[in-house]
């Protein structure tokens, strides 16, 4: 990791607090502990007697995370949060009170160079959360047909010149491997018209979209997300809550529909909540951040 102090800065912290109502005694699930700060926030609200447990599937995160959470009741576990089953079964947990998923990605990972996530920095193409396991984004680039990259580029990333970028990519990895964040940048700009005029606001460099659609699709996130999702009703107790924070509209629709079954779910948050004006200009990030969250019903499965 670049730094020893993380820069990742937690969404929507007290919306989290306030709909989530974490206590004293209870046991709560923090599935993608990042840099501990929504962990934090949380764990401290269920003591004494309660405990966190965090899941990441970056063990890089859980060693930022770790000092921060030191001293409170907070167990970290390396695996997915599609795992979060078995990851509970091994706790000896059967239910929990409260569930938060933060999804995504944080800064410090953006700023690791190694992980490949930026184009703003050098790197090999990876962009895996956890290293040790599936394909890095390079062999995704060399692996995908013209077609398939295409579709990609434009389902995650809804780059509008995403055939063009699939071809060039195509192109060029006849030539040579794509293997470097520069060298995939640089490639897209090349295919993306700069915007006429003069703009009111920075444009958004076009590697923006691509680094983000391979993300989602090297690490399968929406899968990820999806899989989470249909097993959260066993993983939290009746009159529990669950909440998910998302920042892509295909994951926010997810969400929205697994809380849409009226027979597991109390929709707590009618509209997703967003951050407020004072916290956008604080944390830029936060702007495409969606929450919402339901109350498990007592209805057996
Ligand atoms: C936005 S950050 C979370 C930040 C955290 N809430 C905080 O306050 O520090 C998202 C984290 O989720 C992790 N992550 C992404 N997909 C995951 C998955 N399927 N299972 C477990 N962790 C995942 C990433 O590694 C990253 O650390």
């Amino acid at each position: 990791m670049s730094s020893a102090s993380p820069r990742h800065v937690s969404v929507l912290p007290l919306e989290v607090l306030a709909l989530l109502r974490p206590a004293p005694g209870q046991v709560f699930v923090d599935a993608t502990v990042g840099v501990g700060g929504h962990a934090r926030l949380l764990a401290e609200r269920l003591v004494p007697g309660g405990r966190l447990i965090g899941l990441d599937r970056d063990a890089a995160m859980l060693e930022l995370a770790r000092p921060r959470l030191a001293g409170l009741p907070v167990t970290l576990v390396q695996a997915p949060f599609s795992q979060l089953r078995q990851v509970l079964d091994e706790q000896g947990v059967a239910a929990v009170d409260g569930l938060l998923a933060d999804v995504g990605v944080c800064s410090d990972q953006l700023d690791d160079p190694q992980r490949g996530l930026s184009f703003m920095q050098p790197g090999p193409l990876d962009m895996r959360f956890d290293p040790t396991t599936g394909e890095p984004a390079s062999a995704l680039l060399h692996r995908l047909s013209e077609r398939d990259l295409a579709d990609l580029i434009w389902r995650y990333g809804e780059e509008r010149f995403s055939r063009r970028i699939a071809r060039r990519i195509v192109e060029a990895r006849r030539q040579a491997p794509l293997e470097t964040t520069v060298e995939l940048a640089e490639l897209v700009r090349r295919c993306v018209p700069r915007p006429a005029g003069r703009q009111r606001k920075p444009p958004i460099d076009p590697a923006t979209r691509v680094f983000q659609a391979l993300r989602i699709a090297v690490n399968d996130e929406l899968g990820e997300l999806q899989r989470l999702l249909t097993i959260l009703p066993t993983c939290v107790r009746p009159g529990g809550r669950a909440a998910v924070i998302s920042f892509h509209s295909l994951e926010d629709r997810l969400v929205k529909t697994a809380f849409r079954e009226r027979s597991l779910w109390e929709v707590q948050t009618r509209k997703p909540v967003q951050a407020s004006a004072e916290e956008v200009r604080s944390n830029p990030r936060s702007r495409s951040a969606k929450l919402r969250v339901a109350l498990r019903l007592s209805e057996t499965l």
